[in-house]
């Protein structure tokens, strides 16, 4: 195992009817801005939940933080929260909503051009204001994190950042508010979740026995849980085993002291910047092709990959990391997300502008060894086809 520093400050509320403790989580001087998305968080009503739980604080909202959220969207939002002397944001959404009240926080406090703050992947950022979460999304992570992922539309660039001061104070978790969601997000979820811990776990071996089987019991519940999560959207026991997963998959836990890989997670960045598929979905396009070809240097973590999450235990090691790779991609299509980028429309044009972004963004290093150059990007997207 690798040394590590595992810091995680967020306080986690989780289960039915929650959202009424924000009267005692956010302080009761504060001047609150409330950050959502589109229509939803009305729409289901979990905004008005929010604004009773709030009380007779001095609140503001700020509405229309796209999926994948814009700087310049957000920016608007910094505006407002320097004139209204803004102290507390709360974000009431998805992964885009506290992503971009992450970068919110950060900006606010931030001297000279915020969007440094993506230029230097967070290294720039010297405090942030407070802020909590109510999650109505189960995917991201984000809830219990430090990281945020921001598009600046103008010029197509989709990058992340971290910092320690973008932590969220609490993240409220009730299961019921994940009943209305579209069941495509869901599929979403699921399997940004799953990708997150793959991530963290298929690499190579370091001894880290914790870690692996942890990662290993999140990707079966995962499995598990799949299709009554999508069959059943009112089913609080599979719904409230996803949003737990998704929250455990990226809060520091499993990677803390392993290697990581997170080349799917960027060149997915660039197929949502520049062609708007979802997430989650790039992940799908993009991680069984970079396993076929990163399938040398992952050879004993796939091994134990099919043979722990799949049961795969007959045949010779290459057998056997096919079938991992293929039972991967049935998982995805079965959960109704295309594994292929022609499925998305998308062809060969697409690689060379996908491989000039990553280029312009610096990307030409990736993954656990470094070796996701923008050749090995071009075969892992050529294998994606
Ligand atoms: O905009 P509204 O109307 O609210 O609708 C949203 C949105 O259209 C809808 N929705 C959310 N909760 C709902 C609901 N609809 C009905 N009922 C509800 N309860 O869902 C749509 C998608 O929301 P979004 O927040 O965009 O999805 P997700 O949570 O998947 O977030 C994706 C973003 O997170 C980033 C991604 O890159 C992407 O920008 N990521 C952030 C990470 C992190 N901070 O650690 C890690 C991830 O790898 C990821 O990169
Ligand atoms: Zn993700």
């Amino acid at each position: 195992m690798q040394n590590f520093n595992f810091y995680n400050p967020t306080r986690i509320v989780f289960g039915a009817d929650t959202i009424a403790a924000l009267s005692d989580l956010v302080p009761p001087t504060a001047r609150v801005l409330i950050l959502f998305g589109g229509a939803s968080a009305e729409k289901t009503g979990t905004l008005t939940e929010v604004r009773k739980a709030l009380g007779q604080r001095a609140v503001q909202e700020f509405g229309g933080i796209e999926p994948n959220p814009s700087f310049e969207t957000l920016m608007r939002a910094v505006a407002q929260v320097r004139s209204e002397k803004i102290d507390f944001l709360l974000a009431v959404g998805g992964g885009s909503v506290i992503d971009g009240t992450k970068f919110v926080a950060a900006a606010a406090h931030h001297q000279g051009d915020p969007w440094d703050i993506m230029l230097t992947g967070g290294a720039s950022v010297s405090g942030a204001l407070p802020f909590g979460t109510v999650l109505t999304l189960p995917a991201t992570g984000s809830e219990m994190n430090n990281g945020s992922v921001i598009t600046h539309k103008a010029s197509h660039t989709k990058l992340p950042f971290s910092s320690a001061h973008v932590y969220p104070q609490f993240s409220v978790l009730d299961p019921t508010k994940t009943y209305t969601l579209p069941v495509k997000q869901v599929a979403n979820g699921v399997v940004d979740a799953f990708v997150h811990i793959v991530e963290q776990y298929l690499t190579y071996p370091v001894q880290a026995l914790p870690q692996d089987r942890f990662a290993e019991g999140l990707l079966q519940t995962l499995v598990e849980i799949a299709p009554q999560v999508l069959a059943e959207p009112t089913d609080y026991a599979s719904r409230s085993n996803l949003m737990w997963t998704a929250t455990l998959a990226l809060n520091g836990l499993i990677g803390a002291g392993v290697p990581q890989d997170w080349a799917t997670h960027m060149i997915g960045h660039e197929l949502t910047a520049l062609y708007d598929i979802d997430h989650a979905r790039t992940l799908a396009i993009v991680l069984p092709a970079l396993l076929h070809v990163q399938r040398d240097s992952k050879r004993a973590k796939l091994l134990q990959y099919g043979q722990r999450v799949w049961g795969i235990s007959s045949g010779s090691d290459d057998a056997r990391i096919d079938a991992a790779i293929a039972a991967t991609r049935t998982f995805f299509e079965s959960v109704g997300i295309p594994t292929r980028l022609s499925a998305y429309g998308l062809g060969a044009q697409a690689i060379n502008d996908v491989l000039a972004q990553l280029e312009a963004h610096g990307m030409t290093a990736l993954g656990e060894h470094g070796d996701v150059n923008l050749a090995r990007s071009r075969t892992i997207l050529e294998t994606a086809l």
